[in-house]
């Protein structure tokens, strides 16, 4: 943001525009100016106030909860100060507010700065709340840079307050203060409150997903059938369910359970699923958390031929008459298994999980080593990660190790069980002797299974003399249970991209093979044809004027229509943006554009064709969106790197109402742009303009 233009030129500034409608740049900042400009094309009135109620404020949204200590905080450190803490949702209407003096607070009263009414632009004009919605930026908004007279008053220093996770604006944290006492920190604190809002709302998500957790691995020791765990985004399913029902079953199973999720406790389904197997769910826990509702269920199976299940646990880990100590072991393991949870849920990467998994149970199970194999397919097994006593010799990641003879691996890959070997002492085998070289006396393994397969497994070693305790199958089982998870959902995101970006490629050569076709058939037909007329012209006999200008109006209809085919294959396939690249290629789209464009570009290399390609189409159908429905004035794309990324902004002044449902266009652009891993933002409120972000990774995965 920049530092503040002088109050009497922004007054100034701010008469002129709304006696004459002249923007004059040296007044006001252009932040400001430019919200003027929304102000006046929304018809806010500059000299009259009376907001309507909007809603009554949801208190408990997990926005609200984890501001309220924040605002307080604020209130109580500003104390001899007359300064208001304000939090609003993403549509301005104000949620909580918290001021220390009562003067302040009166006056926030008369101008509806209050619960239920919105501050957004289009109710109020330029103010920080409004406009920082609309920038998506911090903003500081002072005196009579407001576009209500009312406001002169007061300064407003905003922050838009992002979900932990999707980055989404869900609010704005504001701190507001009399105008003639505003002070550049304020805007500093207003963003350091809205980040700790935005810290607060991540660890309350961490822990409803971890209560969802807990709620889900109790449920799954006790009930020897299907578990189901549904919070929010997060769901969790055991190993019985994803073993006996195929991807399709498994939506059709969730969407029951949802539809259940607001019924009372203990409330049973009959479901059918696409495959014909019927199930029975009955909800066991429910809870309601700030972030929604967490819901536990059990599920029952009429299968015919349900796979037998694979580690099906036994009712365990009592605690009744445990020891502390094995309490204490008890909550070490649950925070582990949580921390491994946590990353899966969040969609890490399987090579985040496939380090922590080998760490986590070292800590938990207090054993000197821990590692996790993959098997291949020559019947070896490859280690993708470790944790050993530094006492003895290394095992390198990435190492193949055969499974002949006596080991944990070659028995856990052979049985898809648990295995155990209390005593490698007489095991025959290069690995058993690899392991006795290691000190380690007793070990423990378990399969990841992935689509049915046993995938690979964990295992846990000891140098003690005594065996691992009983239960270490149990524990060691959830992890690898967990490094399943992850490399499912990796793969059913894989899957996905492969399969959008296979349409994409498709669709750009099928493109590229009209334009071949057109080119070496039709237009090749009609050159020959006109060349063949222009002889005929030449031969014919004096004379016959009417007939030769006839034939030279065929002619140049010909020689007109091989041209537009031209065109129309170039527009098919830019060509210009195989041969020129991106900047010149958007520069012709400008050219073309009946709206004018402000085209910005700050690229000053060439890019990968994909993302050149996909940046192309994207400012294409923008534009033509633009012409088509946007009504604007003019329109500003802007074209820049931003870390490792390609950025595109299409901003246009027009009526808004995007909707990518209503068309083909914005749908395709969306598939395209996270074909190539990018993602797309639309974002179009109703009278407030039309604005589109796309960002696009350079490197392609
Ligand atoms: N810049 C814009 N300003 C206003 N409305 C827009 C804008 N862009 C899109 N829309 C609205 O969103 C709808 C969806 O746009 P989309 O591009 O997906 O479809 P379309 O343009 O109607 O058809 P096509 O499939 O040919 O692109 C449009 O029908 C229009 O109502
Ligand atoms: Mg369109």
């Amino acid at each position: 943001m920049s530092s503040g233009s002088d109050a009497s030129g922004v007054q100034r500034a701010r008469e002129r525009f709304l006696s004459v409608g002249r923007l004059d740049p040296g007044g006001a900042r252009p932040d400001v100016l430019d919200s003027w400009r929304r102000s006046r094309a929304l018809g806010v009135q500059p000299d009259h106030f009376d907001l309507p109620f909007v809603r009554e404020p949801n208190a408990d949204s997990p926005l609200s909860a984890a501001a309220a200590p924040v605002l307080h905080r604020i209130a109580a450190d500003l104390s001899p100060q007359s300064v208001s803490a304000i939090v609003t949702s993403a549509d301005g209407v104000v949620l909580q507010r918290v001021a220390p003096d009562m003067t302040i607070m009166n006056v926030l009263d008369t101008v509806q700065l209050a619960p239920g009414y919105s501050y957004a632009e289009e109710f109020v004009g330029t103010n920080g709340i409004g406009t920082a919605l609309e920038t998506g930026q911090p903003t500081f908004i002072r005196g009579g840079e407001h576009y209500v007279g009312t406001l002169g008053r007061l300064a407003c220093a905003a922050t838009p307050i992002r979900d932990p996770i999707t980055r989404n604006t869900v609010g704005v944290l504001d701190l507001t203060c009399w105008a003639g006492e505003s002070d550049p920190l304020l805007f500093a604190l207003a963003n350091s409150a809205g980040s700790h809002i935005e810290e607060r709302m991540r660890a309350l998500s961490h822990e409803s997903e971890t209560a969802l957790l807990e709620a889900y691995l109790q449920e799954a020791k006790r009930f020897p059938l299907g578990v189901l765990a549904i919070g929010g985004e997060v769901v969790l399913m055991n190993r019985y369910l994803r073993a006996a029902l195929d991807a399709d079953d498994q939506t059709a199973l969730l969407q029951h359970a949802s539809d259940l999720l607001s019924s009372a406790m203990g409330a049973a389904a009959l479901a059918v699923l696409p495959s014909g197997n019927a199930a029975k769910i009955t909800g066991v826990e429910r809870a309601g958390t700030r972030g929604g509702t967490n819901a536990v269920f059990h599920v029952h199976l009429a299968v015919d031929a349900i796979p037998h299940p694979l580690a099906i646990r036994q009712p365990g880990d009592v605690l009744v008459g445990a020891s502390r100590d094995e309490l204490g072991t008890l909550a070490e393991l649950q925070a582990a298994l949580r921390r491994v949870a946590t990353l899966v849920a969040h969609g890490a990467a399987p090579s985040e999980v496939f380090s922590a998994v080998p760490d986590e149970l070292a800590r938990c199970l207090h054993v000197g080593h821990s590692t996790l194999f993959r098997f291949e397919a020559d019947g070896t097994a490859t280690l993708l990660a470790a944790r050993q006593e530094p006492v003895f010799a290394r095992l390198r990641v990435g190492k193949r190790f055969s499974l002949e003879g006596e080991n944990i691996a070659a028995m856990v890959l052979h049985t898809g069980r648990a295995a155990r070997m209390d005593s490698h002492d007489n095991a025959s085998g290069s690995s058993a002797a690899n392991v006795r070289a290691l000190g380690v006396r007793s070990a423990v393994g378990a399969p990841v299974v992935v689509d049915g397969q046993v995938w690979g497994a964990a295992i846990v070693g000891s140098s003690r003399p005594e065996p691992l305790p009983p239960d270490t199958e149990a524990r060691v089982g959830d992890f690898a249970d967990l490094v399943a998870t992850a490399l499912a959902n990796a793969q059913t995101r894989e899957e996905l991209t492969a399969s959008r970006a296979r349409i994409v490629v498709a669709a750009d050569e099928a493109r590229r093979r009209i334009e071949r076709d057109l080119h070496d058939g039709a237009q090749q037909r009609l050159v020959s044809l006109g060349l063949d007329l222009r002889t005929a012209e030449a031969t014919l006999p004096a004379g016959l004027h009417g007939v030769k200008a006839q034939i030279a109006a065929i002619a140049t209809g010909l020689a007109e229509i091989s041209q537009d085919l031209r065109e129309i294959s170039h527009g098919i396939h830019p060509a210009v943006l195989t041969k020129g690249g991106l900047g010149p290629a958007l520069k012709t789209l400008a050219r073309r554009s009946t709206v004018p464009v402000g085209l910005d570009f700050e690229i000053d290399r060439r890019l990968p064709e994909s993302i050149e390609v996909a940046a192309y189409y994207v400012v294409a159908e923008a534009l033509t969106n633009v012409a088509k429905h946007a009504r604007a004035s003019k329109v500003d794309v802007h074209v820049d790197t931003e870390h490792d990324n390609l950025r595109l902004v299409i901003r246009d002044d027009g009526i808004g109402g995007a909707d990518s449902a209503k068309g083909s266009g914005l749908i395709g652009l969306i598939d395209r742009v996270e074909a190539v891993g990018g993602t797309m933002e639309i974002s179009s409120r109703t009278g407030r303009g039309t604005s589109l972000l796309a960002r696009i990774p350079f490197q392609i995965h």
